[in-house]
């Protein structure tokens, strides 16, 4: 049995990532704070197994029990494959720093640094031992290594994880396959929020917008099939950097 636990798979490139991984033989472990139920539903038409976690990753002080929970679900001497997908992120909030309140960057940087930070370490923790293949793949962003106005403390957490990908390379090599994703614009609720900015919190809404209407973004299905290959393949070469231009 291969399983997969893909974190923010609700909706955008985590849902679509989860239908396109659906196959008989493969287990699903999907979270998000909203309903997985329909998504469920799918993947079980296609043959998977599925657990749904409803969990919200800026409570990071929780995470060892979602873990316990999700291992709890894996049965290590029937599991051939384990792999984990730090999809989960959120761009909020958009503005020069100072502008929100405390509490919306401290979400910010729990769900896109310190939750994935402290899934890579129970992941690490919890196979120790185990004899099958072990991947991560980390969804990272053009962001990480160019400073946007207005998205501080995303661009931030996603050049923290960018390092993590590094680290964990570095460490755990010999058994554990890591690679980050750079979707590169993908059509999902992310952009349409993007798109809604006024010019004064994010200077380079505009582009956006030309993109969108110009039909640049890529499709989250197109995004999924490409980080399915990155999971199931030999293609790319661990600790690399994979982005949506290498296919
Ligand atoms: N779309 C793009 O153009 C683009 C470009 C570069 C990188 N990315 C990256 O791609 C990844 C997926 O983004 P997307 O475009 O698919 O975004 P999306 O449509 O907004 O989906 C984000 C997912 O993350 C989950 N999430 C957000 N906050 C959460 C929280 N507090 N707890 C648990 N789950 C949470 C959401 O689930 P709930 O709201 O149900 O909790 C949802 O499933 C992100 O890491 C993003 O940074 C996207």
């Amino acid at each position: 049995m291969k399983h997969f636990i893909i974190t923010g798979a609700s909706r955008g490139i985590g849902y679509s990532l989860a239908v396109s991984l659906a196959a008989p033989g493969i287990t699903l472990h999907i979270t998000a704070r909203g309903d997985l139920g329909g998504l469920l539903d799918i993947v079980s038409k296609r043959g998977a197994s599925a657990h749904a976690y409803q969990f919200d990753l800026s409570r990071t002080d929780g995470i060892t029990v979602l873990t316990d929970e999700i291992f709890g679900n894996i049965s290590m001497p029937e599991a051939t494959y384990i792999g984990l997908v730090n999809n989960a992120g959120m761009l909020h909030p958009i503005g020069p720093m100072g502008k929100h309140d405390t509490e919306h960057y401290r979400q910010n940087l729990e769900v896109n640094f310190v939750a994935p930070a402290l899934l890579m370490h129970e992941f690490v923790k919890r196979t120790a031992g185990f004899s099958g293949e072990l991947r991560v793949l980390n969804v990272s962003s053009g962001a990480s290594q160019n400073a946007y106005h207005g998205w501080s403390h995303y661009c931030s957490t996603k050049a923290g994880l960018d390092m993590l990908t590094d680290c964990l390379h570095l460490e755990h090599r010999d058994r554990i396959k890591t690679y980050g994703f750079n979707p590169g614009r993908t059509d999902t609720q992310m952009q349409d929020e993007i798109r809604e900015q006024s010019p004064e919190d994010f200077q380079y809404v505009q582009s956006f917008i030309e993109a969108k209407s110009q039909g640049k973004l890529n499709s989250p299905d197109t995004v999924a099939g490409m980080m399915k290959i990155v999971l199931t393949e030999d293609r790319f070469e661990p600790g690399k950097m994979v982005s949506v231009r290498d296919f």
